[in-house]
């Protein structure tokens, strides 16, 4: 017999003999010293014959069965505390949830020992005493959940040390004392809510709702909603940092007070001259207006001042817009975004930029791309500012909001649901509008920041894109997860590299948000944090259901076919290997044909009359490729 074989025969042996033994052995030892030291209600099929990998409850083990990676013992009947020494030998594991037991005593302190884990559920327990004090040993730690539980003293500020912290949940505690400046950019979602909390909001946390920290006892003034635009007659130069410390709008108004009443003084001369000569319109755009600009020379940040795009018919000036009141519309990626009323009835949306990472003439030049775009699916940059210590934009407002209100607001209670047509109408226009981004600039530029809340209706009720080109301009969002990571294509490590193929990217999460109706990342309540693309994925790979569809979607006839359609472009578009997602004129066609293929030869009645369901056939799409980027 030829020896190569035997030997590959041997090994062949070898390896199913060892994969069909392997077993954690230590990890269940330290399982067992756990189970045999903790009063539970509910037994444990946890039988040490047997494989603790393939039929202990509750237990998951890494791919060679080598170590425990995940425990989950939900309402189990715990009682009493975490015995000592037990599952902190479980040094491998990422996830634990103990949720919704009796246990008792304080946070277990050897857990700081389990420096892999990544999620923490212990909601819903007798816990008490203290919180650990040092965060920082959990470095990968992305959802704690500690709520309903009996916790006090302060929140730690190592907290801030969790820079992949997507999720904090310390809810129904007693938790006492300020809460700290938690600047953690991955943070998606946050409750504080029904502690003893006291003291005033830090600036960092200020961008998630107030009912985030409701059943607390925080400073009013912080929690009271913004100040609108208004210019005080009484701002003097010297107030400056004490303003800018107490509100954010008060910053816009005296961005830079240092040169405060002299350049507006200058800027008011400038505007009125020209108003004069321009028929009460001030429009800019070329730089043939040099001269008028001559008028404020000697004042070191000369150029300040609102500058229009030409084909806006917007007759106001930085005065006008500081004088109007505003109310905040959402904190967004680059910075808060607020509809300004202005006196003459005019609404305009402003925003204001966070930090750059480039200078003023990269920014002019990168604002003059971005206005120069007039398309019906592209919302019209109609001017912006520029001061060293204040950066805005002004677009059209949109009264009916955003697609993102529109899909997610008031869910469950008395609302009118998006239909159908209208979603087909938001992805076609969306597609549209990037489309034409992406021809724009001898097809160099890149959106960027494609998510639902920059997705407005046009007067068309087609979708019609916002925010634009600013990724390339703003400062990082630090890494691993960032705040929009939900719609981020997994090869965008750093903020600033966006590339149209991540622009497709985000644009099949948001046809998949459309179809599902779920947010790109949400928590279900119990032990996960959801990543949609990685669910639909999920959902495809077990079983291809009508699961994966919005509620709000069935009431609506006939529309299977359609949407599995959509849901096929969609998941070709979040194909985690950027060459292999289609370009996006070939989505715009994609996208369009959903409808002609139901209106066209085929109409949907026909089709049910048949009796033939269309088949449900997951798309070809790289299933394997959907792991979330972290
Ligand atoms: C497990 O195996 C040991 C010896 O192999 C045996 O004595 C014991 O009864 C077994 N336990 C169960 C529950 O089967
Ligand atoms: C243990 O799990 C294996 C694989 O899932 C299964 O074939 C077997 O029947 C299970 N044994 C028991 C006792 O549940
Ligand atoms: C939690 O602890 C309190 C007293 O500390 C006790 O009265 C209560 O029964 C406990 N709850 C559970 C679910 O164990
Ligand atoms: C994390 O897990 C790896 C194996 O998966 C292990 O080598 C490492 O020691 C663990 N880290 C900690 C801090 O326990
Ligand atoms: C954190 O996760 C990364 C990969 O996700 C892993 O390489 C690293 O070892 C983990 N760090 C710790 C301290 O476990
Ligand atoms: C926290 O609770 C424990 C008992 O559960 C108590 O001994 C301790 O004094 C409390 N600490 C604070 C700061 O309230
Ligand atoms: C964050 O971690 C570093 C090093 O681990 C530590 O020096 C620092 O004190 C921690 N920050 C907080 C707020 O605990
Ligand atoms: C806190 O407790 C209230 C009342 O029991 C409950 O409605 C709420 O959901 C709890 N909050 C959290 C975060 O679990
Ligand atoms: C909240 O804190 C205040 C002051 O520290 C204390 O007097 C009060 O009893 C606390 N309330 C609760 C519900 O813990
Ligand atoms: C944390 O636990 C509470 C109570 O079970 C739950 O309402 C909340 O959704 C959980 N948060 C996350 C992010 O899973």
């Amino acid at each position: 017999m030829d020896k190569k074989f035997i030997f590959l025969a041997i090994l062949l042996l070898e390896t199913s003999f060892k994969v069909a033994n392997t077993e954690p052995t230590e990890d269940k030892r330290a399982l067992h010293d756990f189970i045999n030291n903790i009063y539970h209600s509910r037994p444990l099929n946890w039988d040490e014959n047997l494989s603790a990998c393939s039929n202990w409850t509750g237990v998951t083990c890494n791919h060679d069965n080598s170590r425990i990676i995940a425990l989950r013992l939900p309402a189990i009947g715990f009682r009493g505390p975490i015995p000592s020494n037990t599952l902190s030998r479980l040094s491998a594991i990422q996830i634990l949830s103990l949720r919704s037991n009796g246990i008792s005593g304080p946070f277990p302190s050897d857990f700081s020992k389990l420096g892999n884990l990544t999620s923490i559920y212990l909601q819903s327990n007798n816990f008490s005493s203290l919180l650990p004090l040092d965060f920082s040993v959990w470095k990968n730690l992305s959802v704690l959940n500690l709520s309903n539980n009996a916790f006090n003293g302060s929140i730690p500020s190592s907290i801030s040390n969790l820079t992949r912290l997507t999720s904090l949940s310390l809810g129904n505690n007693s938790l006492s004392g300020e809460i700290p400046d938690l600047n953690i950019p991955s943070l998606q979602l946050l409750d504080l809510t029904n502690n003893n909390l006291t003291g005033p909001l830090p600036q960092s946390l200020r961008r998630f709702p107030s009912s985030d920290f409701s059943g607390n006892d925080l400073s009013p003034e912080n929690s009271a909603p913004p100040l609108p635009l208004i210019l005080p007659p009484s701002a003097q130069p010297s107030k400056k940092s004490s303003k800018l410390g107490e509100s954010a709008i008060l910053g816009i108004i005296v961005g830079g007070c240092v040169l405060g009443f002299v350049v507006l003084a200058a800027l008011m001369i400038v505007c009125y001259s020209k108003r004069e000569g321009e028929n009460g319109v001030l429009v800019k755009s070329q730089k043939k207006e040099k001269p008028a600009k001559k008028a404020v020379s000697g004042s070191e940040d000369k150029n300040s001042r609102l500058i229009f795009f030409e084909g806006c018919n917007l007759a106001f000036d930085l005065e006008d817009l500081l004088r109007a009141s505003a109310e905040v519309l959402g904190k967004g990626t680059f910075g808060t975004t607020y509809k300004a009323a202005l006196e003459d009835a005019t609404t305009v949306a402003v925003k204001r930029l966070r930090e750059m990472s480039v200078g003023k003439r990269e920014f002019e030049q990168q604002m003059e791309v971005v206005g120069s775009i007039r398309h019906e699916n592209v919302t019209a940059l109609r001017a912006y500012y520029y001061s060293k210590d204040e950066k805005l934009m002004v677009y059209d407002y949109y009264s009916r909001g955003s697609v993102s209100a529109m899909l997610h607001a008031k869910r469950g209670e008395d609302r009118t649901p998006l239909d159908w047509e209208t979603r087909i109408r938001i992805a076609i226009g969306a597609a549209r509008g990037i489309s034409h981004i992406h021809m724009h600039a001898g097809g160099k530029l890149v959106h960027g920041n494609i998510k639902a809340s920059n997705i407005f209706l046009n007067s068309q009720q087609y979708g019609c894109v916002s925010d634009l080109g600013l990724a390339t301009l703003m400062n990082p969002i630090a890494p691993p997860v960032m705040r929009t990571a939900g719609y981020r294509a997994p090869e965008v490590t750093d903020t600033r590299k966006v590339s149209q193929a991540s622009d497709v990217y985000s644009f099949g999460v948001l046809l998949l948000e459309l179809l599902t109706g779920k947010s790109p990342i949400h928590a279900t309540g119990g032990d996960e944090v959801i990543h949609l693309v990685r669910w639909v994925h999920s959902v495809v790979r077990e079983e291809w259901t009508a699961e994966v569809f919005d509620i709000e979607l069935l009431r609506f006839p006939n529309i299977e076919e359609e949407m599995v359609e959509m849901l096929q472009i969609g998941m070709a578009c979040v194909a985690r290997v950027p060459e292999q997602r289609p370009k996006i004129t070939s989505v715009v066609k994609l996208v369009e044909d959903i409808r002609r293929v139901a209106s066209g030869n085929r109409p949907s009645s026909e089709i049910k009359s048949e009796g033939s369901t269309p088949t449900l056939t997951p798309p070809a799409v790289e299933i394997g490729s959907s792991s979330v980027p972290s």
